[in-house]
This record gives C-alpha cells, structure tokens and sequence, in this order.
C-alpha cells in the first residue's frame, strides 16, 4: 500500500470547533447484512476494511446503534478500540423492526437508552459526536433535543448532530445544544437539501452527505462523470467525492463499503483536484440530472 494515497489529502475540518478530522470519513453501514440487518456477508472482509482504516488516514468514521442493529457497532469495537485518534459518530433514535425497516423512537428515555448502549457497545466514556437520526414526528422535538442537552451536560455527548433536517429545525435545537453537524443525502444527482449544506457552510456547521455516491450509482460508469474521469485518469466514484468535497470546505462525506479495494479506491480520491471549469460544469449537469429525475 505504499504508494498509496492517505485520506490527508481531503484537508481536515474541525469538528465541533475542536476536534480535528480528515474531510474525508467512512461510513459503517455496509458492513452489516442485506437490507442492513445482521452480519455482513463476509465478515472477515469486514474486519480488514476496518483495521485498514488508521493506515489509510481515515479519523472519522459514521455508524448507528440500528446498523444491524448493533452489528457496525460491535464490529468496530473488535477492529478498532480503543480507536487512538480516531473520531466516532454513531446515532440512535431509530429502531429496527426487520430488514430494511427503520421507525423512529424518539421518547426521551429510550434516546438516554440509545447513548447508554453505543457507549458500552464501543467501550467508550464519551460519545463523540452523537447524532439524532430522526426527529421522531411523535414526539414534541423540543422533549427530544432538552434530553439531548442534557446529556451532553453531564459529559455523555461530546458534540451533538442531528440527520434528515431542515434549517428550521437547527434553529430550534439551538437553545439545547450546538449542532455540530447535520448529515443528509446528498450528492452530485441529488441536491434536495442545498439550502441546509449552505445554512451550514455559513455558520460553520459540519455537512455529513450520505449516499455520496448515490448508493453506488455514481461509482458506475455510464453517467455524467464518465468524460471527467477519463480526462484525469480516475474512476467515477473518485471523481464523485472529489467533486462533493470541493463543493464545500464544510462537507464531510462518508461513503460505505464492504470491500478493501473500494475503500482503498475511494480514499485516493482525496486527491483528485478538478479545474473551475470542470467543478462548474460538473455541477451544472448535476443540477440538471436532479430537476429532471428527482432522487433515486
Ligand atoms: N443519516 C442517515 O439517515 C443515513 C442513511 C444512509 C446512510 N448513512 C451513512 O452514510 C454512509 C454512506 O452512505 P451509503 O453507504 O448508503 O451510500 P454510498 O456511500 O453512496 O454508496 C455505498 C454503496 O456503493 C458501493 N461502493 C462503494 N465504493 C465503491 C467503489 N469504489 N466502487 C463501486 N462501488 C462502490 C458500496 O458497495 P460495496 O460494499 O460493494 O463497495 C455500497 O453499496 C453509510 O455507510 C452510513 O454511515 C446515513
């Protein structure tokens, strides 16, 4: 792996203010069943993209407590811990019903449950950054985020983060806690949430996109990336998290996988630096391909 290329060269983001990461993270959801429930397919494969993480520059890695459920978690703990210099954001407030079944809990006792269990499941005192991975439409979410606050009190949470929002909702977690970062989808083809990724840019708030490379789609060739990456050499998904990460110095994107080679792949694409024009032009077709098709 010598002449590899180390997830550095992204840049490095300080998230929450004070925590140092490289922009380009990983997310540990792949690493779970089918419709991510249960054990991976490989488990082994699993384990090797995991150990590979810290040798490839990755400090920041993306999981939840409904991730098999608990599998992501607990494989990162036997890979992993005590994850020395590494940043882990998990989240909770989902539960898992079946595969592919996801239902937002967002009950006060049962988030305290959520963080009480990532805490013992990771072996960790502190929680990184803890994110809500719904706003549970049931419940009033000022009772979700005063239970948030609250345990970022008493030393729980480190940063908080909240997923699948909108402005208003950051504005009203405010007077609970700071949010660290909002992670939403986003990607090339999908730019639904543009006015939250620039609300966040403003305030300094970290911008986690998931489906950076629209769940795979984009790591295929036959789309609008094919020219590009051809010019520079690079495969479409290199190209895809080039362009995501050059969109703003606030994107963290966090693309998954189950495959050593795929994550070696995506790393290097820290590197790739694309001209204005190609950037410009690259999001202009992006645009377009969203307004005609909508999200996949
Ligand atoms: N907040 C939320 O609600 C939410 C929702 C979904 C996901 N997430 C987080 O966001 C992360 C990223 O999202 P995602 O994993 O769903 O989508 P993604 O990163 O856009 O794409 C992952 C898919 O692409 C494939 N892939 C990855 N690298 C590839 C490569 N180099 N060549 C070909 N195929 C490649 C993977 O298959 P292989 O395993 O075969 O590589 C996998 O099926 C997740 O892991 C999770 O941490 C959060």
């Amino acid at each position: 792996m010598s002449n590899q290329i180390l997830a550095s060269s992204a840049g490095s983001f300080k998230l929450g203010g004070d925590i140092a990461i490289h922009r380009l993270g990983f997310g540990a959801m792949r690493i779970t069943g089918k419709g991510i429930w249960g054990e991976p397919a490989d488990r082994k494969e699993a384990l090797r993209v995991l150990r590979a993480l810290p040798e490839l520059g990755v400090n920041f890695i993306d999981t939840a407590d409904s991730y098999g459920p608990f599998v992501s978690e607990d494989l990162l703990r036997e890979a992993l811990h005590p994850f020395s210099g590494m940043v882990v954001a998990t989240k909770g407030g989902l539960t898992r019903h079946g595969p592919d079944l996801w239902k937002p809990v967002g009950r006060p006792e049962y988030l305290r449950q959520c963080v009480l269990m990532s805490l013992r499941r990771l072996g960790r005192e502190q929680i990184d950054l803890w994110q809500l991975h719904r706003i549970d439409a049931q419940v009033p979410r000022e009772e979700q985020f005063d239970c948030i606050g609250q345990m970022q009190k008493e030393g729980l949470i480190r940063h908080v983060g909240l997923s699948e929002i909108n402005v208003e909702d950051i504005e009203a977690a405010a007077p609970y806690f700071k949010v660290a970062t909002v992670q939403n989808r986003y990607n090339l083809i999908d730019r639904t949430s543009e006015a939250v990724l620039e609300y966040c840019e403003k305030h300094g708030v970290g911008f986690i996109p998931w489906h950076p490379l629209a769940a795979g789609v984009l790591a295929k060739p036959g789309s609008l990336l094919d020219g590009i990456a051809k010019t520079h050499g690079v495969s479409q998904g290199q190209l895809a998290l080039a362009w995501v990460l050059a969109r703003s110095p606030v994107m963290l994107p966090i693309p998954g996988t189950s495959r050593l080679a795929h994550l070696q792949e995506n790393v290097a694409g820290a590197a790739v630096r694309l001209s204005k024009e190609e950037f410009a032009a690259l999001d202009r077709e992006g645009r377009e391909e969203f307004e005609r098709n909508g999200i996949r």
